[in-house]
């Protein structure tokens, strides 16, 4: 519907003052320098890749999710590309995974030569339908990909019964989810494998990096292999040796996360509680504030949970709201607020459109969902003023168009 004009404080989009003069990005790291140093001083050791703080920062990493083993990789989805290979997942096999996420959830099924299959989402979390990923388990499936959607742990229990149930594997996306927890239990001390994304928006940060947790011993060797080209030694345990042979047995990557990288990871560690903290503070902010306000339903939090708020995706009720989707995310930017889509479906993507002749339709909820959400700042770096001016434009953009 078109922008009726302001009669209240004039939208920037009119041609109003912005709610802030300069952008506020929907998420955005936090460098001290405590992490500076550390980089520097790896920068200044014998060792830039295959050293010593590789080992350090995965020990640490499992350690604080309460897994067995880590197993870092040189992003988040080289480290699902890994999991898909310790998974088995190969030519002919099927993978179930969400439509409602980014697409190198989907994306690592394919590198495997496998077929994803895509089950809805549930209407409140948005994340991956258990009883829509039961309907579609076959003799092909080997594997379930559910995501822990903007933070929040998908149903895990019922997943994880299903794939003990029919004998398959369980590899979670935690990439939005590093520090949720479910039913009392860590992220990463669940599934037969989950993956973490170091991505500069996430909680911790390596530049570009990820993980896979597991507390199988066999997976973790295989992942280890797999991201340095399929052979089971790293240049450093041959040198310690005095050893130059080695053997290449499987198709691997080099996927490899520097030594400059985990040790930003290792200081960036030692902050999370704190960055966590601070993204719940937030998440409560805004909930406060906005509960209520008409037109406008906020992110649902089941309450055997605790999320992790990578993201705070908000959904426009567009029964009671006629402002479009895309008219409010133009009004929001305008008023210096960087809102932001995730996602638009994977099977809407021309790739898979092409490939697998998806036309729209197959997934109403991921779908109806996708045309309602708008993604607000969220990042453990913001202060009181951000949150306020957040709160500030989405009042005064909601309230003009409502009119
Ligand atoms: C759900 C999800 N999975 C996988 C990835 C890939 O992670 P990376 O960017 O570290 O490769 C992302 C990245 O944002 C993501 O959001």
């Amino acid at each position: 519907m078109p922008l009726s004009a302001p009669t209240r404080e004039a939208l920037a989009i009119y041609g109003g003052t912005p709610v802030r003069r300069t952008l506020l990005p929907y998420g955005r790291h936090s460098i001290d320098e405590e992490d500076i140093q550390a980089v520097v001083n790896t920068l200044r050791s014998d060792w830039l890749t295959t050293g010593p703080k590789i080992e350090e920062f995965e020990e640490a990493f499992a350690a604080w999710v309460g897994a067995r083993h880590a197993v870092s990789f040189s992003s988040g989805t080289a480290a699902l590309h890994g999991a898909a290979f310790a998974a088995g997942i190969q030519a002919g096999d099927e993978a179930i995974t969400t439509p409602l996420t980014f697409a190198a959830t989907s994306n690592c099924i394919l590198y495997q030569n496998g077929t994803p299959v895509f089950a809805d989402v549930l209407a409140d979390t948005l994340t991956i339908d258990p009883e829509r990923v039961a309907s579609l388990v076959s003799s092909r499936t080997r594997a379930l990909l559910p995501v822990d959607y903007a933070g929040h742990p998908a149903d895990l229990d019922s997943l994880m019964e299903i794939a003990d149930r029919r004998g398959l594997l369980v590899i979670e996306d935690a990439c939005h989810a590093l520090g949720a927890e479910y039913r009392g239990r860590r992220v990463g001390s669940i599934a037969h494998m989950t993956v973490f994304s170091f991505h500069p928006v996430k909680h911790l940060t390596t530049g570009e990096g990820g993980m896979v947790t597991t507390d199988n011993a066999a997976y973790a060797d295989t992942l280890r292999k797999f991201r340095n080209h399929g052979i089971s030694t790293g240049a450093r345990d041959r040198q310690q040796a005095g050893q130059w042979h080695y053997e290449m047995d499987v198709l691997g990557y080099n996927y490899r996360l520097t030594d400059i990288a985990c040790a930003l990871g290792l200081r960036q560690l030692t902050k999370l509680e704190t960055n966590l903290a601070r993204r719940r503070e937030i998440a409560v902010q805004y909930s406060s504030a906005m509960r209520g306000l008409p037109g406008l339903v906020l992110p649902a939090v089941r309450d055997d949970v605790l999320p992790a708020w990578h993201l705070y995706p908000v959904r426009l009720d567009l029964a009671k709201f006629p402002a479009g989707r895309s008219e409010t995310f133009r009004a929001l930017r305008a008023e210096n607020i960087g809102v932001n889509v995730h996602y638009i479906p994977v099977h809407l993507h021309p790739y898979y459109r092409n490939r697998f002749g998806y036309r729209g339709g197959e997934f109403p909820i991921a779908e109806s969902g996708y045309e309602s959400l708008i993604s607000l700042p969220m990042f453990h770096g913001m202060i009181d003023g951000d949150v306020e001016d957040v709160i500030r434009a989405v009042g005064k953009v909601m309230g003009d168009f409502r009119k």
